[in-house]
């Protein structure tokens, strides 16, 4: 077994986060299995290129004959899964992707892990299948709930949570029917750098960029608990190395905020950073349109067991991380114009009828 991960989703938000953090701290070799979907690109691995221990494969999760040669291949000592189907309104408009890549795809990935742990004689006790799942798995919680801890029931409500909450069964089953040493997370909202603008933070940075009205879902008062994705890595690679085989580990930022009170700092930060810009006041873009479907109203996480066990809590407030988030995004058109393409802009009218 070699000091190798093979990570998948890893030209995605997170997954390359995390590449670039194994890369650079307590260095082990990546293997990063990405499909490179509308939400996977190597701009966002940018920095690795001619970093010999990163090796780059294009591919799917769910080859099972591409996997299984990987594993060969390559005789990681453990895997971390990030590669998903992500965004929630596009599970709603249709759930097959979801369920082929989050289901099946680890399906796929837990039976090849299987067959290779079988094989990898004395160094089978070292090996670890980490999947990385969402809060959105345990439901959602009224104003005055406590946060989700570990043993909160699962009640997924959308087509996306659905098919994250098969796949934490099914990599829980591994566990229990064939021993495979499995760690699951669960973590709240991630933001900062390289996130595709379909998601909450950098889609109403670009549009108000742009001047395009900022679409607000219902009321705008749903929460989230933002988590600076630097953080959630760091988390990662600790549950990695020092969680227990078989537990289940909650991440979050503390740091919960309604979306309209988020979009509002948001709108203020870009006027004080563009006071040029012919669209200031940005919060006169705002628009409050129909809700999302089964909208989820609050997430909040309880990550004391991280902490207790593995000495882990974010780093990052919300605020300075918001802010550090928005420059980079303001410092980076190379980066936009790579991936906000032509798919981006179909998605935009799609969803909102914004024809930018
Ligand atoms: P993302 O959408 O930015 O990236 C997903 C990556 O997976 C992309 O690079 C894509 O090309 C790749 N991919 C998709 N299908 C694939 C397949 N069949 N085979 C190989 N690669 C494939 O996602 P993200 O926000 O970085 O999320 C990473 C993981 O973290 C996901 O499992 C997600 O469910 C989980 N998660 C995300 C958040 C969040 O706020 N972003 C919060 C909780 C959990
Ligand atoms: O909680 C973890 C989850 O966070 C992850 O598992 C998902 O992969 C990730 O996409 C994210 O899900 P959300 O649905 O919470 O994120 P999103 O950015 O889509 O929306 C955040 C909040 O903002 C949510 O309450 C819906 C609202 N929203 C979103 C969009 C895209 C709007 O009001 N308007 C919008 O246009």
């Amino acid at each position: 077994m070699e000091n190798v991960v093979l990570v998948t989703g890893g030209a995605g938000f997170i997954g390359s986060a995390l590449v670039r953090l194994l890369r650079r701290v307590e260095p082990l070799g990546v293997v990063n299995l990405d499909k490179l979907t509308y939400a996977g690109h190597r701009a966002n691995i940018d920095a690795l290129a001619g970093d010999s221990g990163h090796v780059f494969v294009h591919g799917d999760i769910g080859d099972l004959e591409l996997v299984r040669r990987l594993f060969q291949e390559h005789r990681p000592r453990a895997v971390m899964h990030l590669a998903a189907e992500t965004h929630v309104d596009r599970s709603i408009l249709g759930a097959r992707p979801f369920l082929e890549t989050n289901v099946l795809g680890t399906h796929a990935l837990l039976a090849a892990a299987r067959e290779y742990h079988a094989d990898c004689g004395p160094d089978r006790d070292r090996f670890r299948f980490l999947l990385v799942s969402t809060d959105e798995v345990y439901g959602s919680l009224g104003p005055s709930d406590p946060a989700f801890t570990e043993t909160t029931p699962y009640d997924p409500r959308s087509p996306y949570a659905a098919s994250k909450a098969a796949a934490d069964h099914l990599t829980a089953a591994w566990f229990h029917t064939y021993g495979l040493p499995v760690l699951i997370t669960n973590c709240s909202n991630n933001y900062g750098p390289r996130q595709y603008p379909e998601k909450l933070i950098p889609l109403m940075i670009l549009l108000a960029m742009e001047g395009l009205p900022l679409p607000v879902y219902g009321d705008g008062l749903n929460v989230r608990d933002w988590l600076y994705v630097d953080d959630h890595a760091r988390a990662l690679r600790l549950v990695l190395d020092k969680g227990r085989p078989g537990q289940t580990y909650n991440i979050g930022g503390a740091a919960e905020i309604a979306n309209i009170d988020l979009i509002r700092t948001l709108c203020r930060r870009l006027d004080d950073l563009m006071p040029e810009s012919p669209h200031r006041p940005h919060e006169r873009l705002i628009r409050f349109v129909p809700d999302r479907p089964g909208h989820d109203r609050r997430y909040a996480m309880n990550f004391k067991k991280v902490k207790s066990e593995l000495g882990w809590e974010p780093r990052e407030s919300f605020v300075s991380g918001l802010f550090q988030t928005i420059d980079w995004y303001l410092e980076h058109p190379e980066w936009i114009q790579a991936v906000a393409g032509p798919e981006f802009r179909q998605w935009l009218k799609r969803q909102y009828g914004t024809a930018a």
